[in-house]
């Protein structure tokens, strides 16, 4: 017994042992970084109901499955994929134009949301990872993120909220990611995210994180673990990350 207590304190210590020469990173998830769109609420949906309806009125045949393209990707690179799926070209004026009206649509379906929309399970979860000591921040290429949170109730959750207003490149570019891990004050390589989007998966590796999909292991198998919803996730999973 007194052993293992030794050992344990010893890896608390140093972080990093040699084991048969080699060395083997100990280090323990120090914060974790949620999505917003699809992972802490069904918003998703609702970036995809208005997509169709704006493919609709182009002529442009919208599926779910061409959704998963648009998924974690700003506004604007959302209206060029769709344009790629219709064959389409457009100016820029004229892109955005298209763009805006489908954020109306959006706005109108997030402005009836109640704080009950939040996906079951995501609050306490999030309680239960501060009350171990562990950051939590959110990270969203949505530039609606601060009225989505707002409408929820939750905006006092996080540590750091960063979203599309904040960054330049969207994900799969890790900016978003590593500008939260910066203003969390912890180092990448001890997050863990929380991701719908293969594009968010792709940013937060990109990143140097540990990435939890939050889906299907098919459009979501990069991550190192797959979970189908947030609320599967339990905090004695951390383990498992470090
Ligand atoms: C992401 C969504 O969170 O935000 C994308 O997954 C969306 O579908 C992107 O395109 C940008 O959102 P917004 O609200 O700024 O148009
Ligand atoms: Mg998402």
């Amino acid at each position: 017994m007194q052993f293992l207590k030794h050992w344990k304190k010893q890896i608390k210590s140093s972080k990093r042992l040699i084991f048969k020469n080699q060395q083997v990173d100990l280090t323990l998830i120090k914060a974790c970084i949620f999505d917003l769109d699809g992972v802490i609420v069904d918003t998703a949906h609702y970036h995809f109901l208005a997509w169709k309806r704006l493919a609709n009125e182009l002529g442009i045949e919208f599926t779910e499955a061409d959704n998963e393209r648009l998924k974690g990707v700003s506004r604007l690179r959302s209206m060029e994929i769709l344009m790629e799926l219709g064959d389409l070209t457009l100016n820029q004026h004229e892109k955005e134009r298209l763009a805006n009206k489908k954020n109306e649509w959006f706005v109108d379906y997030v402005e009836r949301m109640v704080p009950e929309e939040i996906f079951s399970g995501v609050k306490v979860l999030i309680h239960q990872l501060r009350d171990r000591g562990i950051k939590v921040g959110l990270a969203s290429s949505s530039k609606n993120a601060k009225t989505v949170i707002q409408l929820l109730h939750i905006q006092n959750e996080f540590d750091v909220v960063v979203d599309g207003n904040m960054i330049t490149h969207s994900k799969p570019d890790p900016e978003i990611f590593l500008l939260a891990a910066q203003k969390l004050g912890i180092d990448p390589k001890d997050c863990l995210v929380f991701e719908d989007a293969e594009a968010g998966v792709e940013a937060a590796l990109a990143a140097g994180m540990k990435c939890v999909g939050v889906g299907y292991p098919e459009q979501l198998g990069k991550a190192d673990k797959v979970v189908s919803k947030t609320s599967d996730f339990a905090v004695t999973m951390l383990h498992e990350f470090n």
